[in-house]
């Protein structure tokens, strides 16, 4: 087997994962019950986060997640907090842990989701044609992530990072379909895609 590589939309990054094979560093063969645990420890025991800034991968489509993972373990999307428990997994860790949290279902955080937020969400997405990628349920679909039930801290901050280019790794897609949003429409869209 070749190694994992991100795969569709051939951008820039996606050349760079591909070109890059699995570095296999010192493969440390923690069964994969161990491996769920430490994921558990930031990203929750139910894969559904507690933790702020932290996103949930409950229900993620299970493509999005092993394209994920590849980027990171070749460094091309950095998290460093994550870096130590990524950069050994095997294709196999990969797939596996993709398909577990693929299978939880997905719970709504305990913040509190604000109705007139919700709203005026829903018209920027409509505007903006999210769902034409994530799905009208907003349960993502291939490489496009869930965002129904996601934390909405993390969902600010992951859309802003979108915007000011600071994702590494980022889909250019996804910076394109957020471009030009004022704080107060990503607040809207994070409170929207929560409720969903
Ligand atoms: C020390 C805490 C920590 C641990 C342990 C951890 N993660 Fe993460 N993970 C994070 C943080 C923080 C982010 C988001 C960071 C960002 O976007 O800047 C993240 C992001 C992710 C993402 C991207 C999700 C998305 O919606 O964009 C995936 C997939 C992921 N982690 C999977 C895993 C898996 C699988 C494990 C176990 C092998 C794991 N993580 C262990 C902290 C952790
Ligand atoms: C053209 C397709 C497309 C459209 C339209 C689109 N997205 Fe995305 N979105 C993506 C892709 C692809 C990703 C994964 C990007 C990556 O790998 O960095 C993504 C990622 C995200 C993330 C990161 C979630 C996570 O778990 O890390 C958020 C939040 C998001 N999109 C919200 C939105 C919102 C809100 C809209 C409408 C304003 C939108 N998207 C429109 C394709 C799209």
């Amino acid at each position: 087997m070749n190694g994992l590589k991100r795969q569709w939309r051939p951008s820039a990054v996606g050349l760079a994962a591909v070109l890059i094979l699995s570095s296999a560093a010192v493969a440390q063969n923690l069964p994969l019950t161990e491996r769920i645990q430490q994921c558990g420890g930031c990203h929750g025991e139910d894969g559904n986060s507690q933790i702020e800034k932290v996103p949930s991968l409950a229900g993620q489509p299970e493509f999005f997640t092993i394209n994920q993972l590849v980027l990171m373990r070749e460094g091309v999307r950095r998290i460093e907090a994550m870096m130590p428990f990524v950069n050994d997994l095997k294709d196999e860790d990969i797939l596996a842990l993709a398909k577990h949290f693929a299978s939880l279902p997905p719970k709504r955080s305990e913040e509190a989701v604000d109705p007139a937020l919700v709203n005026r969400g829903a018209e920027i997405a409509e505007a903006r044609r999210c769902a034409s990628c994530h799905l009208p349920s907003l349960a993502g679909q291939e490489q496009m992530p869930r965002l129904a039930k996601q934390r909405i801290d993390y969902m600010i901050y992951a859309l802003k990072s979108y915007l000011t280019d600071s994702r590494t790794g980022a889909d250019t897609a996804m910076t394109a379909a957020i471009l030009g949003a004022s704080d107060a429409d990503i607040a809207a869209l994070a409170h929207y895609a929560a409720s969903r």
